[in-house]
């Protein structure tokens, strides 16, 4: 028990002497154009008199109250601004060229926070490809591919959305198929990076196949019961009266109907109803 204590001891003295001694180094990610701003979180309750900033080891900024003017040096002279009241830096234009280590010092010592600054290429609006090029409908499986130039963009995330479906992340290449498929009327993919996101058009989905829309599952309905309601009523008749001519004037309307007007409107009153083809 009390070697384990004193193991704790040692262990909590070991971890908090690493933090004093600087361990606290935050990555910050940017890509040409950003701005960089690197805050200090005061660890002393005397005010700022001095602050140097330091960019790979080298001068970035340096200030000392009565003493020195607030100076920027080389690249930074132009686009950077220091606060000298809280020690933030704050570096507009960067460029891969800024990558790297910002370490300051205030009152003469060593700030434990230090940032490493890392750069990555902004992405381009990716493309879905589906493959084989030769997918249709009657494939079995396909796969769609999210396609976009990545080089020195890792790490890239990629997400699919599928239809209405929410954003689902998962890889480069995703499998599509007929079954869980069929309800989803555009593909979309995403990619993201830790300095931005990008999303592709969205492409028709192969094996999409278009619903009925529920008024015309309403009128052929409607229309069996009608046809059911008159051949029954037909027969009736018939086995009442054994009238042959009353089948005549009875029965073309109902024959007519299910078969006629219904599959001609079909099309036209679909492309009314979501106007699907504008969006993939
Ligand atoms: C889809 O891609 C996987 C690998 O990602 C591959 O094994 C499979 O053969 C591909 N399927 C089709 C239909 O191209
Ligand atoms: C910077 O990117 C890395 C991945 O390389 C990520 O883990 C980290 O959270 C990002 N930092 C910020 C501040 O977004």
């Amino acid at each position: 028990m009390e070697e384990l204590s004193g193991l704790c001891v040692l262990l909590i003295a070991a971890l908090s002497g690493a933090l004093a001694a600087g361990d606290s180094v935050t990555q910050v990610n940017f890509t040409d154009g950003h701005s960089l701003t690197l805050n200090v979180t005061p660890s002393q309750t005397e005010p700022i008199t001095n602050i140097l900033w330091k960019f790979n080891g080298n001068l970035l900024a340096e200030w000392v109250l009565n003493q020195v003017p607030l100076e920027l040096f080389g690249t930074f002279k132009e686009r950077a601004t220091l606060d000298t009241r809280n020690a933030r830096l704050v570096v507009n234009s960067m460029t891969k060229a800024d990558t790297g280590a910002y370490t300051v010092e205030i009152n003469s010592k060593v700030h434990a926070e230090s940032y490493d600054a890392r750069w990555f290429r902004r992405l381009g609006t990716p493309e879905v490809v589906i493959r084989p090029l030769t997918c249709s409908a009657g494939s079995k499986t396909c796969n769609a591919s999210c396609e976009a130039d990545t080089d020195e963009a890792e790490p890239v995330t990629y997400s699919w959305k599928m239809g209405d479906n929410p954003w689902m992340v998962s890889k480069k290449v995703t499998e599509i198929n007929q079954v869980k498929n069929v309800n989803d009327e555009c593909i979309t993919c995403r990619i993201s990076n830790p300095v931005g996101v990008q999303v592709s058009a969205p492409i028709k989905n192969p094996f999409y196949v278009h619903p009925t829309p529920w008024w015309i599952i309403i009128i052929v309905v409607v229309l069996v019961v009608v046809v059911l309601v008159l051949v029954l009523v037909f027969l009736w008749k018939r086995k009442k009266n054994g009238d042959a001519n009353k089948i005549v004037s009875t029965t073309p309307p109902p024959r007519e109907s299910p078969s006629g007007p219904p599959s001609e409107e079909h099309p036209l009153k679909e492309r009314d109803d979501n106007g699907a083809p504008a969006t993939c």
